[in-house]
């Protein structure tokens, strides 16, 4: 092997101490597989003030707190504490910054009760990315490589080379910035670009439509830019409306942005040895499943019936995820022999729109509002056909889990769905799922109908389910695809002699 690296990965969420979407699984998943290859790997994220110590072993370290950290012109203290995310086979190390003003809420960005994102997020943030250089600092520990997640955590390429620039101890320490999302930025008025401290004359370079841009400046200085799928990675570059508006400056950077498939933890993610289902199964005992369908049925006051598949989603309840297409299409899709089960969280309209969908289906759907790990497992098993009409998906990770539990995927053809469902063709068997290329609910409930009508002819569907089940997504191909990159940044750049064609 290579040589062993030191390597900090940002996150502003990790299972299991806060979840509220896929960047929480990745960044429980993908450090164990780094450290797996070798590498020296350690997390860091906020304190939210749910998080117990106890529960989880946190504890201080003397030398981290109640550090001073500027953010504006007032000095905030930063504890920084610590603990491990226990694999299966790995613990990593992990630390949290604490700060109860910023951090002792009940929610991670959301205010649970006014349903709008706290209007300090900027302080929180700029408060985090300050706070994790000066815990390196205190603590004595310098990484080769700073992995950023979402921009949440995207100002720390930015501080390393503005007002740290000049800190031997932090020299030469290379950012990678991973995008999960552009739909979320870090977006905010511009006075808030005075609390970062950062130097006056980059405004003008990393606003964006006149505000401070966390994500914008993060791509903007971050050594690379990856994101989570091949598809999204050439969907945000070539069109501004994936692009969010950052199309034309992620093609500036257009050499150092790469696309890397997220993974699957199937320690967790997985029916043969999943903790949270009934009866657990796999590709043999596939028949096992039915007894999950039955069981998730009951949970829902539903009736189970064999030939009758169960549709579900489980998902933020976000404008992204696709929910104004079933909107458009319940009443037809109502009208077909299935069942709809919804597991989800998130905007107002949404929650009030399933609810009224149950109400007005009661024999036929089941919405439960709200957050449930458990829940969201018994789903994946118990469910026939897993639907992702996204509007854009930067990996997802909910279709992947899906083929595991053989729960066939019909998924909208973008991002990472389009890299990992196959559409399932009837006379070769082969393929893993169902999908559509418009965003639009007439093309949603044609790929429905199509996996409906393969459904009806119980062998080709077992034959569809195992398809999906044999496919391996393991965390191993993307950690590997990682590490490369690090070892990239930090070669030194050879200058190469191009040779003239004429
Ligand atoms: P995103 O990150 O955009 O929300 P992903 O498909 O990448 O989408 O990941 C979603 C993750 O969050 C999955 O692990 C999924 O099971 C989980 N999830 C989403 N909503 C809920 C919910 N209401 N309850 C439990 N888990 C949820
Ligand atoms: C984001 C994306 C989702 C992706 C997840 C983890 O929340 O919406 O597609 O799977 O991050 O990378």
């Amino acid at each position: 092997m290579a040589q062993s690296l030191n390597i900090l990965f940002l996150s502003s969420e990790v299972v299991p101490f806060a979840k509220t979407g896929g960047l929480a699984d990745v960044s429980f998943a993908l450090p164990q597989a780094i450290k797996e290859l070798g590498h020296e790997i350690r997390v860091m994220m906020p304190k939210y003030g749910f998080i117990s110590e106890r529960k989880f072993g946190i504890h201080e370290i003397i030398r981290l707190r109640e550090m001073d950290i500027p953010v504006g012109d007032k000095l905030q203290k930063g504890s920084a504490k610590a603990s491990f995310i226990v694999g299966q086979k790995i613990k990593v190390q992990i630390y949290f910054l604490e700060n109860d003003f910023y951090y002792n809420r009940d929610g991670l960005y959301v205010d649970s009760k006014t349903k709008t994102d706290y209007p300090d997020n900027d302080e929180r943030f700029i408060f985090f990315c300050k706070g994790v250089i000066e815990t390196l600092k205190k603590l004595g520990w310098r990484p080769d490589i700073i992995h950023c997640n979402d921009w949440q955590t995207a100002l720390v390429p930015v501080y390393l080379k503005t007002i740290y620039k000049d800190d031997p101890f932090l020299s030469g320490i290379k950012t990678v910035l991973t995008i999960h999302n552009i739909g979320y930025q870090g977006v905010f008025p511009k006075e808030s670009f005075l609390k970062s401290g950062l130097p006056d004359e980059i405004f003008s370079q990393i606003s964006h439509n006149g505000n401070f841009n966390f994500l914008k400046a993060g791509i903007l200085y971050a050594d690379v830019i990856t994101t989570v799928s091949p598809t999204y990675a050439k969907e945000i570059m070539t069109s501004d409306e994936y692009g969010a508006g950052l199309s034309a400056t992620l093609k500036k950077r257009k050499k150092d942005v790469y696309g890397i498939l997220n993974g699957v933890d199937y320690s967790v993610w997985s029916p043969e040895n999943d903790k949270f289902i009934p009866v657990p199964y796999n590709i043999q005992t596939i028949e096992s499943k039915y007894e999950n369908k039955k069981a998730l049925l009951k949970y829902f006051g539903l009736t189970y019936d064999e030939n009758i598949p169960v549709v579900a989603q489980i998902s933020r309840l976000a404008e992204q995820k696709g929910f104004d297409l079933i909107a458009e299409i319940i009443d037809e899709m109502m009208k077909l022999d299935i069942q709809y089960i919804v597991l989800g969280t998130g905007e107002p309209r949404y929650e009030e729109m399933l609810e009224r969908v149950k109400k007005k289906y009661p024999k036929k759907v089941g919405v439960h509002i709200g957050f449930s790990e458990e829940l969201a497992h018994l789903i994946e098993a118990g469910a026939d056909i897993f639907l992702m009409p996204s509007r854009y998906e930067p990996c997802g990770l909910n279709q992947m889990y899906s083929l595991r539990y053989g729960t066939v995927p019909v998924v909208r053809k973008t991002g990472g769905l389009a890299d990992t469902v196959e559409e399932f063709n009837p006379k070769t068997g082969r393929g893993t799922g169902f999908l559509f290329e418009k965003y639009s609910g007439t093309d949603l409930l044609k790929a429905l109908k199509k996996a409906l009508s393969v459904y009806k002819n119980k062998k080709a569907w077992i034959k569809l389910m195992k398809n999906g089940m044999m496919k391996d997504f393991s965390w191993n191909a993307s950690a590997k695809k990682y590490v490369e990159l690090y070892e990239k940044l930090l070669t030194p750049q050879k200058k190469t002699r191009t040779a003239k064609v004429k």
